[in-house]
Parts: C-alpha cells; sequence; structure tokens
C-alpha cells in the first residue's frame, strides 16, 4: 500500500491560504558543519538575502558535533564564501546580515537532552525576533532522518499552532530500496503530517527543469504533438564527467541506479510524462506526476545495461578505474552507468520508449532530454535516399547551457532539392540576465511560504522505488562479471548502444559541439532528396 499523505493533516498555521512572502521564521541546520550545508544551503541563502527575499525576522541555528562557537562557525562559512565566490567579491552588506542572524549550537543528535536545549533556545530566539515559524534542515546523514525527526517529536518542537508552523526538509537518499523507504516514510510520518515534509530531489531546483512545465502548459504549439502520435521516442540523458570523488564509500552501497534513477531521472521523466495538471497546485502537479510513475512498466533486465568505468582520458586527463579509486572495492560490481528502456502504460505513451541512461566518468557533462518526433510520411521522397532524413527533435538542455533547440529539415538553395538538416535554438542566456544560484535558491523559498510542488510526496517516493525493485533485486541476484566495461572518458558500455539498435534507434551524441551535430551537413553530409512527379 502506498502512504497516504493526508492521514495527519491538521488545520493550522500550515495549510491556511498563504501569500509567496515567507513570514518570520528560525531556520535549525541539522548538519551545520557538513558539506552540503557549506556548499549549498549557506550559498543558497546569501543568494536569497542578495535578492530580497527572506524576511528580515529571520534567523538559523546551525547544529553539530563540532567543538566550535558561533564566532567560530561564522568565520569559517566566511572564509568559504570568500573562496566561493566568483573573483572573490564577496557582497559584504548581504553577508553579514545572514552571518549576523546565525548561531551554532554544539550538541549531539542522538541525545533526548540536544532537542530539549534546542527547544530553549527557539523559545529564547522567539523572545528576540518574534519569529514563531521554525523550517528544520537534515543535512545530514540519511541514518539519522528517522530518529532526529523521532527527537523533534518527542521535544514537542513539530507541535504546530494557527501562529507557528513547523516544517522539516529532508534530503536525498530517501531510502535505499522500497521496503526502507516505506519504512522511513511510516517513521516521519508518524511524527509529522505529510503538509508538514518536503523531501529534497535537487533537481527539482534547476531553472530548466522547472521550465519543462511552462514549455509544455504555456505554450500552445507542444501539447497538441505531446503523444504516441507525433513522438517516436524520448531519450534523458544524465552524463557526468566526474567519478565519484571521494564518495567511494557512499557509491559502493549505492550505485548509479539507486543514485540516479528513481529520483532525478525519473523526476525528469515525471515532468515530460505527465498529464496537465488542473492548476500548480502542488497536490494537483504532485498527483499527475505520481500517476504517470505509476504507469512505468516493471524494467526487465533485457532492457537494462549496467557498466563500471575503467582507466581511460577524460578532459583530456589520465584517469583511474572505478576500482582503484579510494573506498571501493578491488572487485567492486557497483555500477556506475546505466541505460534502461522504460514502457509507459497508458493512452499518451503506449509504444514510445523512454529511454534513460546517466554515468559517471563519461566523454562530457550533459543533462537533456530529447524528444524525438516521428518521421515525415514517405510518399513525397520516393526514390529518394529518404531512410537519411533527419527526424525532428525537440532538445531541452537542462545543463551546462541551458536551452532549448529544434532539429527539422530545410531544402538547400538551388535547382535540386537537397535537404538539410537544421535547428533552431533558445539559449537562456540570450533572453535572461544570469542569476547567481547553487540550485537551492527556489528550494529553501519555497519551504519558507509553504509551497511543495518541486518536492516529494511520499507516494511518489514509493512509486520510484517499486518501478526499479525489480531492476535492483535482479541485479544482486546476478552480480555482472565483465566489469570494468567502458574506459573513462568514452560514452559509455557498448551494451547501451545496442539496446536502442535492437529497436532501429541510436543515442544522441553525448558531447558532441551541438545538439544537432548528427544531421548538421558538415558531420553527417547533405541528403540529396530529388522529388520525382
Ligand atoms: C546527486 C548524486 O544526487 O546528484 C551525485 O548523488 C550526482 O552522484 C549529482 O553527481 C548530480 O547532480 P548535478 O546537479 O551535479 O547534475
Amino acid at each position: 500500500m502506498v502512504t497516504t499523505f493526508s492521514s495527519k493533516r491538521t488545520e493550522t498555521a500550515s495549510n491556511v491560504p498563504r501569500g509567496r512572502q515567507p513570514q518570520p521564521a528560525t531556520l535549525v541546520i541539522f548538519g551545520a558543519g557538513g558539506d552540503l550545508t557549506k556548499r549549498l544551503v549557506v550559498p543558497a541563502l546569501y543568494h536569497l538575502v542578495q535578492s530580497r527575499e527572506l524576511p528580515d525576522q529571520f534567523a538559523i541555528i546551525g547544529v553539530d558535533h563540532d567543538d566550535q562557537t558561533t564566532e567560530q562557525w561564522r568565520q569559517n562559512l566566511t572564509n568559504m564564501m570568500r573562496t566561493s565566490t566568483p573573483s572573490g567579491r564577496l557582497d559584504v552588506q548581504a553577508w553579514s546580515w545572514l552571518a549576523d542572524r546565525m548561531h551554532y549550537f554544539r550538541a549531539d543528535l542522538t541525545q533526548a537532552e540536544t532537542f530539549r536545549n534546542l527547544n530553549g533556545l527557539l523559545v529564547q530566539q522567539r523572545a528576540h525576533n518574534n519569529a514563531t515559524n521554525v523550517l528544520f534542515y537534515l543535512a545530514v546523514s540519511e541514518r539519522f532522518f528517522g530518529p532526529i525527526v523521532e527527537q523533534l517529536g518527542h521535544a514537542g518542537l513539530t507541535q504546530q499552532t494557527e501562529r507557528a508552523w513547523r516544517r522539516v526538509i529532508i534530503e536525498k537518499p530517501f531510502g535505499h530500496d522500497l521496503s526502507s523507504a516505506k519504512a522511513l516514510n511510516a517513521q516521519i510520518l508518524g511524527v509529522l503530517s505529510e503538509d508538514q515534509i518536503y523531501r529534497i530531489d535537487h533537481f527539482l531546483g534547476k531553472e530548466t527543469v522547472q521550465n519543462i512545465l511552462v514549455l509544455r502548459f504555456a505554450n500552445g504549439i507542444f501539447e497538441p504533438l505531446w503523444n504516441r502520435n507525433h513522438i517516436d521516442n524520448v531519450q534523458i540523458t544524465a552524463a557526468e564527467t566526474i567519478g565519484v570523488e571521494g564518495r567511494g564509500r557512499f557509491y559502493e552501497q549505492t550505485g548509479a541506479l539507486r543514485d540516479m534513477v528513481p529520483n532525478h531521472l525519473f523526476q525528469l521523466t515525471a515532468m515530460i510524462g505527465m498529464e496537465p495538471p488542473i492548476s500548480f497546485d502542488a497536490d494537483a502537479v504532485r498527483t499527475k506526476k505520481t500517476e504517470f510513475l505509476q504507469a512505468i512498466h516493471p524494467i526487465s533486465p533485457e532492457h537494462a545495461v549496467r557498466g563500471q568505468y575503467g582507466g581511460g582520458i577524460a578532459l583530456g586527463q589520465k584517469v583511474q578505474g572505478y576500482r582503484h579509486e579510494p573506498d571501493v572495492a578491488p572487485d567492486s560490481a557497483t555500477e556506475t552507468y546505466v541505460a534502461l528502456k522504460l514502457g509507459i502504460d497508458n493512452w499518451r505513451w503506449a509504444g514510445v520508449p523512454f529511454y534513460l541512461r546517466t554515468g559517471k566518468r563519461l566523454s562530457a557533462r550533459m543533462t537533456e532530454i530529447a524528444i524525438q518526433f516521428r518521421q515525415a510520411p514517405y510518399a513525397l521522397f520516393r526514390d529518394t535516399p529518404v531512410e537519411r532524413l533527419p527526424a525532428n527533435i525537440l532538445t531541452l538542455r537542462i545543463q551546462p547551457d541551458e536551452g532549448l533547440s529544434v532539429s527539422f529539415s530545410a531544402k538547400r538553395p538551388g535547382t535540386e532539392i537537397e535537404i538539410y538538416g537544421v535547428a533552431m535554438d533558445f539559449a537562456y542566456r540570450d533572453y535572461f540576465e544570469p542569476v547567481a544560484t547553487v540550485g537551492y535558491e527556489t528550494l529553501i523559498y519555497d519551504c519558507l511560504v509553504g509551497d511543495a510542488t518541486l518536492f516529494q510526496r511520499a507516494d511518489t517516493v514509493e512509486v520510484t522505488w517499486r518501478a526499479v525493485q525489480g531492476l535492483i533485486d535482479s541485479w544482486s541476484r546476478d552480480p555482472t562479471t565483465d566489469f570494468p566495461n567502458y574506459a573513462g572518458g568514452s560514452a559509455g558500455p557498448v551494451a547501451a548502444d545496442r539496446l536502442l539498435a535492437c529497436d532501429g534507434r541510436a543515442w544522441l551524441p553525448i558531447g558532441a559541439d551541438h545538439p544537432h551535430a548528427a544531421i548538421r551537413p558538415d558531420v553527417a553530409g547533405s541528403v540529396a532528396a530529388k522529388v520525382t512527379p
């Protein structure tokens, strides 16, 4: 059974209608000394200060076990911000605004006393700035998620009133399989109501991902074509050039499938595949996404490819294989690459494969979605080499080089009908000022205003794990023997190419200069299609 999300819904401050202006609040960060806080949470808060999107009555309490004072914590973060801000130009006014509101609380997260003392600190804080609302951010290892929420509950810290909301942000990974995700949902829903829980998938913080809904539903031209009558296949790629970057211990337990597919890649898939919601209300959007994810067929091992990188040359540098990374077993069977073919069981998508691939140490960093349309009817091009006519492709470039392009055929000027593949391109940078972002600004802001649209609901998380559980089980029963099977810096294992070749299709290239390089005349040559009456 999927956990229902309304089981503990109560009439409190958190579900009365709100504007988009954050109310006074205290942010409590568990894991204040950790990497996530330093690299993402604090820089995102700084950017929110710069864009004046935090309430004046705002405070941060950082909780961790490191022995340091508030002054030392602030100083460490100031140093970090100075080195990470482009050209070292820290906006001192914005940073001081934030740093002055930071307090450090040294504590052991496993002790009940910590949470009683935290209660005392929040009372003091409230007397100082009148902020009754509290957002708890669990920037800690996943094993602490459940216990911290329980301790918050025991200390009465999750209790909401008409005038005070309490919300909790939970980081990824949310479970490591279906049963652990269900257990974690049950544990935290024993303390919190669903509308207090904000499960983060940081891909949803990316502007380009949020833009998918606008692209589809705020434009009249796409939706009529957005179905099996017109779309041949969808390809979703999240390619990385980095290896496991010192995260060997975590990665050995996780692998590419768990790390990227039921969360990030499925979120992208759902944005492309979901039905139009009746509004942009959080539950309207999340219900449609969840329904789409429920329609994914169980993935059979024949439709899945796993890979692990060996040594190679990536971005001009010699790189070692995964099995030589720190904290990785010399005979590790953990996959660093996965490619899947998904079938979707609904009227809109029946028969349209969604091909997904993600991997580390590939030839380029690129996250993109390519919607490949059916070829034009052949009749007009009889007696011509039509099999070389390119299909129309709509490419959504999520990162880097954010934008969108559409490829189509055009006649090259001249007496013969020669058809060329050309593309129209939209790049964000041509239209919009670049905004300093680490991708967490919108997510934190949305929590403060109580908008859960970009967060995963309990049932959504469980549905995504359910979709991959069969494959996880099958892969763990049947460890592969051919690892490593792709060179660092390559496009991935050849078996991934075969997955599409069996269907008469091919992946779009990773890391070509242009997303449509494969059909550019200078790369692929022209298509001469002389039409005979
Ligand atoms: C994380 C994964 O969730 O997402 C990492 O744990 C991965 O392994 C990262 O590198 C990718 O995110 P982004 O935003 O860098 O594409």
